[in-house]
């Protein structure tokens, strides 16, 4: 009955929005505006060149106007002060040795593929060239520039540092468009971007239309998007000859490219840097009085050994040695050095090295060492909080007339970016910790020093168990040598390593390819949304082809939530997921919104979920903040947990009391206002694509339902759900698929005994040894029944397994005809008819 009762109180709802909505979904679709891909590309770069344009239209005339309006703009910058002054830096570089080399081999080549030592000018100057000698000639400049960037924060800066170079305002001449934000205007020439955006704008421009280069940087990093690009450009290009494609990349297997390009043309800028001192673990304990010998070698593999604290030689040294140093060993636990192969070096943690070795080695550099800026490569973002909170205790380095002490991640604001850059005081040392986004993207002018922890944050996904991984691993000996260039391009300068040679003997040559090592549903969708054909087939033909079973897994996720049917066509609501630069999780759970009326909340839980979790947890206030996060726990989710902080934030900040509130709640007042500005972007992301009008209201009469929130939750998790078995106290979980799982242990969940209802959706599983679940509600059978997975896949078929009292209520055929009939119009309103 109380069933029943519930999915009555559903179906109600459910009529009463339907003769709210006149038009049913794939009206909406038909009816959305041309241009509504949610990036606003009706401007700039992506329309025909203009000047070509309007020659057309209007005659030779204007064509010269404009063009001889921006060389004269172009001219008189080269000859004023500041930009003689800039020039000079700018033919300072290597690659402005190479200009003339490589503009012509742009012009007899339709593909060229470039490399050079990081720093050498690539992202800033080669697309200036082509930019500058297109103004300088005489039909004018007809060019239109992309070059795509991995990441956000690079394609800011460079496109930053690009205009000033060129003396203008950024959006003039030169732009950037990342996602959700964007820099340009209706003569940029030049623009700076994502990969991802660049792969927006294919969905509704296949053949790029009045884009005449395409630069694609930092190919050697092998991301999933860059991979993607590459097999799209490929087929893009016959039937576009007059379009030239760059790829530029650091360190590069240059024949790996140029073979999947037909043996296209390589270059290389020949670069400059300063020998660089390389320390290894066992060389830096050696300096302090410690010494690292082989005791035992195993001749397996060749590398097989293992490596212990040689005792005598430490007990002879005790006496002379500093009692950092001894900390940091105490830190590290040196039987974990026992190698293994490639395979098992994960079991060596570094975070046990611990910063009290890197604590040291800083200390030794700032008293001992000559000035010179100090980069440390850490892991994440956590990471280098913590490692940044220790040093500040510390005497000496927090001591701001001796230390500049600076962070470098890729979620920072604009403002900390442009900081990293900045020229310390004289006598003031900068050391900046960084993640390997300053390992190529990113170039800090001063560095002498480096520390390199080996490690990287690295995604990897287990295809066999449909399982993302996220475990620092090993970087490659190619990072090895990057991270070690930055150390020597002003003077020479040292390099540290904190982990033994033989660990680096043992790294692989190249990173895996991202491609080889995620989840491939939203690549998937984006080869259905651009019309690709086969999945498989057009995976096939990438440089490297993903594994079968990870093609095969994405698929059948898709299928499960409705994105594709059986076929593997995309649905509408498929459709309406490629236009949502979001995981289709979130996209659902935002489409759900907008069709339930209960836009508000779902913003937030989007927003909160797209963002740095809000709930921090110093390691010394460990504690309160735990009993902090366990005041917004009523609700048995993670999910309302972000909407309570948050609306309670917005409160506080009507008395500008947001601060204090943050700090008393241990909140981010930085996720804060990144998920208050997203709510905004994401609302205008659903308006543009035609789902709500302007007025926000009437998206919201079910605002205060939280069982509809609970709903919309579980309709963008599902399949991410697992049961909660129940037993007096305490509870477990378990997924069909894996069995037992754990509840991550920031969850607010975690703290409690007892979960009222019998699911929980999630966020993620993740491996880390065991498998745990982030980011959960629980969720009530009614719920999960009418919004969990699609109709066509039946409702327990394996996916989920009904308790059995519920699953007999639902045999009798009377109660099933029913919940069939309301399942299929609800699938018919969020689908099409
Ligand atoms: O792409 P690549 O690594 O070859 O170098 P780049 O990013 O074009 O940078 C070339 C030079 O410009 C760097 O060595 C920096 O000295 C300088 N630069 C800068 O001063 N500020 C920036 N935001 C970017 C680059
Ligand atoms: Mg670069």
């Amino acid at each position: 009955n109380t069933v029943l009762r519930r999915v009555d109180g559903y179906l109600q709802k459910y009529l009463s929005q339907k003769s709210r909505m006149k038009e049913s979904f794939s009206d909406l679709w038909s009816a959305r505006p041309s241009n509504s891909d949610g990036i606003g590309i009706d401007e700039g770069i992506f329309e025909p060149p203009r000047l070509l344009a309007s020659s057309r239209v209007v005659g030779e005339k204007i064509l010269c106007q404009r063009s001889l309006q921006m060389r004269d703009q172009q001219r008189a910058w080269q000859e004023s002060p500041e930009g003689r002054n800039m020039l000079e830096f700018r033919s300072s570089l290597p690659a402005y040795r190479e200009k003339e080399a490589i503009l012509s081999a742009i012009s007899r080549n339709q593909v060229l593929i470039i490399s050079g030592e990081t720093g050498c000018g690539k992202t800033t100057q080669l697309p200036q060239f082509i930019l500058e000698s297109e103004i300088e000639s005489v039909h004018g400049a007809v060019c239109n520039i992309i070059c795509t960037q991995p990441r956000r924060i690079a394609a800011i800066s460079v496109s930053e540092r690009v205009a000033s170079e060129r003396g203008e305002i950024l959006g003039e001449n030169v732009g950037y468009k990342v996602r959700l934000e964007g820099m340009r205007g209706r003569d940029t020439h030049l623009l700076f971007c994502t990969t991802g955006i660049l792969l927006r704008r294919l969905i509704d421009d296949r053949k790029l239309k009045g884009v005449t280069h395409i630069i694609v940087d930092e190919i050697h990093e092998r991301g999933i998007n860059e991979d993607f690009l590459l097999v799209v450009l490929k087929d893009l290009l016959p039937c576009r000859p007059e379009l030239k494609l760059i790829l530029m990349s650091a360190t590069l297997d240059a024949e790996l490219f140029s073979s999947y390009f037909n043996d296209a043309a390589t270059m290389k800028i020949p670069g400059f840097t300063y020998p660089v001192r390389t320390h290894f673990l066992e060389d830096i304990l050696e300096m302090s009085g410690y010494r690292l010998t082989p005791d035992n070698q195993i001749d397996d593999y060749g590398q097989e050994r293992i490596w212990k604290m040689n005792k005598q030689a430490l007990r002879k040294r005790k006496s002379q040695i500093s009692s950092t140093i001894e900390d940091a060993l105490r830190a590290a636990d040196f039987n974990d050095y026992s190698m293994q192969t490639r395979d098992s070096l994960s079991c060596w943690n570094p975070d046990c090295i611990g910063f009290n070795l890197i604590h040291y080695i800083l200390c030794n550099i700032c008293e001992h060492e000559r000035p010179g800026a100090i980069l440390v490569f850490m892991t994440g973002w956590d990471d280098i909080n913590a490692l940044k909170e220790k040093l500040l205790t510390h005497s000496v380095l927090s001591d701001p007339s001796r230390v500049l002490l600076q962070i470098c991640h890729g979620s920072m604001d604009s403002l900390d970016q442009r900081l990293i850059f900045e020229e310390p005081e004289d006598g003031v040392r900068k050391i900046v910790l960084a993640t390997n986004i300053a390992e190529t993207s990113i170039t800090i002018n001063d560095v002498v020093f480096v520390l390199d922890c080996g490690k990287v944050k690295g995604s990897s996904y287990d295809a066999l168990n449909n399982t993302p991984c996220l475990l620092p691993t090993w970087i490659s000996k190619v990072s090895v040598q990057q991270r070690r260039g930055r150390a020597g391009r002003v003077q020479p300068g040292e390099c540290y390593h904190l982990y033994p040679r033989c660990v680096y003997d043992a790294f692989a040559d190249h990173q895996l390819p991202e491609i080889l090592r995620t989840p491939l549903q939203s690549l998937c969708l984006q080869i259905k949304s651009l019309k690709l054909g086969s999945i498989s087939e057009f995976l096939s033909r990438a440089l490297q082809s993903p594994e079968i079973l990870a093609v095969q897994n994405a698929i059948e996720y898709l299928k499960i939530i409705g994105a594709l049917d059986e076929n593997e066509n995309l649905t509408i609501l498929g459709r309406y997921l490629t236009l949502l630069p979001m995981e289709p999780k979130l996209g659902k759970m935002l489409i759900f919104g907008v069709i339930f009326n209960c836009l508000d909340p779902i913003l937030t839980i989007v927003a909160g979920l797209s963002v740095r979790d809000p709930f921090l947890t110093p390691m010394d206030k460990k504690d309160l903040a735990e009993e902090a996060k366990s005041q917004f726990s009523n609700d048995y989710s993670d999910h309302f947990a972000i909407l309570r902080a948050y609306e309670g934030w917005k409160d506080a900040e009507i008395e500008f009391a947001g601060h204090d509130y943050c700090w008393k709640k241990f909140l981010s007042v930085q996720s804060m206002r990144a998920i208050d500005a997203l709510r905004m972007e994401f609302f205008s992301l659903v308006k543009d694509i035609g789902l709500v009008d302007s007025n926000m209201t009437c998206c919201n009469t079910w605002s205060y339902d939280m069982h509809l929130i609970r709903a919309a939750i579980c309709y963008g998790l599902y399949p991410g759900i697992c049961s909660v078995v129940q037993k007096d106290k305490s509870f477990s979980l378990k997924t069909t698929e894996d069995g037992k799982v754990f509840l991550h242990s920031n969850s607010v969940n975690a703290r409690q005994t007892i979960i009222p209802y019998p699911w929980l959706v999630f966020n993620e599983k993740i491996k880390v040894n065991s498998l745990f679940i982030r980011g959960s509600t629980a969720v009530p059978d009614s719920v999960v029944l009418l919004f969990g997975g699609s109709i066509s896949k039946g409702d327990n078929d394996g996916h989920l397994k009904m308790s059995p009292g519920l699953l007999e209520f639902f045999m009798e055929p009377a109660v099933a005809d029913m919940y069939q009939s309301i399942r299929k119009e609800l699938e018919n309103l969020i689908q099409s008819k």
